[in-house]
């Protein structure tokens, strides 16, 4: 069977505060996109969705990475028009698709992410599984929150059974052509970021397609602010898990 990856990297990175894309970001001498791209498993061929404005850069990137050289495409307006863009990208260049493509959906904001991850993801995948996504359990306190008026203040409403809560990472894993009807069904809400499904999955759990869970790591950070690109950093510089 064939393994397809689509890397998300059309983001803005808003809450890093950059003055370029998240993913052109550097840490040590590579950008995030670079050490994404290296941390990928071997596959038939990987999908970049990227800034419209940024293809030529994001291509520069990707054409340092051979067997085959990723291909990019412009990203749209929420991570799920950004997928759907990549998945459109690969029905075409992929034809025909069979039940045994398999496609692994995973954020470039995510560049650190561990080899047994992608094939613990992909092992479930083999065994049948029609949606794999790898998540840690949730080491803080949650709590429901509501706002009040005097004085102006958030107050808590209920703590939740931590031991039920997961948080969740990329790569997701689904069949080829399962993600790609879940995607085009569900195209209008990728209009904007506050209308769009926040990931792969919540698509699948819409459908009632069962998720299964395998574990992530604390390595799959995801780099969201400053500090986290600190981390990163350190991360960058290091060989522990
Ligand atoms: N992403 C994308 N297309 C979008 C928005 C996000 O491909 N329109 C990608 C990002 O590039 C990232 C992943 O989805 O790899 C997770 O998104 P997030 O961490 O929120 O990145 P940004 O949207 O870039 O950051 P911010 O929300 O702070 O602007
Ligand atoms: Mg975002």
């Amino acid at each position: 069977s064939r393994l397809f990856i689509v890397l998300t990297a059309a983001g803005s990175g808003t809450r890093l505060g950059a003055n370029t894309p998240k993913a052109l970001v550097t840490l040590g001498s590579d950008s995030l996109l670079a050490h994404a791209l290296h941390h990928l498993p071997p596959s038939n061929l990987v999908v970049i969705s990227a800034p419209p404005a940024y293809l030529a850069g994001f291509s520069q990137v990707a054409a340092q990475f051979a067997s085959p050289p990723p291909l990019v495409v412009p990203g749209g307006a929420s991570r799920q028009a950004s997928v759907l863009a990549a998945l459109e990208a690969l029905a075409d260049v992929a034809a025909p698709i069979t039940e045994s493509d398999l496609v692994l959906v995973h954020d470039a904001a995510r560049p650190f992410t561990p080899a047994t991850v992608f094939s613990q993801v992909v092992a479930a995948l083999q065994q049948g599984c029609p949606a794999v996504i790898p998540a840690t359990p949730v080491l803080d306190t949650i709590k429901m929150v509501r706002n009040v008026s005097t004085p102006a203040r958030e107050v808590v409403t209920d703590t939740l059974n931590r031991s039920q809560l997961r948080a969740v990472q990329t790569p997701q894993g689904f069949p080829l052509p399962t993600l790609l009807e879940l995607h085009r069904r569900f195209a209008a809400r990728a209009a904007t970021e506050t209308s769009a499904f926040g990931d792969d999955a919540a698509l699948a759990e819409a459908a009632g397609i069962p998720v299964a869970v395998v574990p992530g790591s604390p390595r799959s950070l995801k780099i969201t602010t400053p500090f986290d690109l600190q981390v990163a950093q350190l991360l960058a510089n290091s060989d522990c898990p």
